[in-house]
């Protein structure tokens, strides 16, 4: 292996394990946002925001509504920024809902990079629609 390829694999090897890593930013804020949904709310949104319910339109056993997907499938698309920050700060109490408000849990930079990655999930019309309307 030629010498200078050896040592850019070595340090490329080296960043991607150093435990620091994880805190940066490194590619865009929806890889960081990605990142950060997966330490909080993969656990009731699904992975890439997929949602866990069959049907999230149904009441479960406890009678509350499931995390329904954010992924496009539901309405997520249909509140402004503004709107799904305050969902993310609040939850869903104010619904009636079941999800924990995280204002106190997640910095302004995290609930920023998570409206950006929620916004990646979207197809690609969703997203122009999504444009057209609140940017
Ligand atoms: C304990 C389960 C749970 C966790 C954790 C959770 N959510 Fe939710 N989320 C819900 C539920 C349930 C709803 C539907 C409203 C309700 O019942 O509170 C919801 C609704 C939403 C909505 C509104 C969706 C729409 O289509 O209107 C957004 C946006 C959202 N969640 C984002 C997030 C983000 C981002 C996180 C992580 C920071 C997160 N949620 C963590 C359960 C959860």
């Amino acid at each position: 292996m030629n010498k200078t390829i050896f040592i850019i694999a070595i340090i490329v090897f080296l960043t991607g394990c150093s435990p620091e890593e994880k805190e940066k930013i490194t590619d865009s804020t929806a890889g960081y946002g990605e990142e950060v949904f997966n330490n909080n709310c993969v656990s009731c949104h699904g992975s890439e925001g997929r949602g866990l319910a069959k049907n999230w339109k149904v009441k479960d056993e406890n009678g509350n509504f499931p995390a329904p997907p954010l992924n496009g499938t539901a309405h997520t698309w249909h509140h402004s920024p503004a709107q799904l920050l305050y969902t993310i700060n609040n939850g869903g109490a104010d619904m009636g809902g079941q999800m924990p408000g995280f204002s106190e849990r997640l910095n302004e930079e995290q609930k920023q990079a998570l409206i950006d990655y929620i916004y990646s999930l979207w197809p690609r019309e969703i997203q122009t629609k999504y444009d057209e309307r609140f940017k």
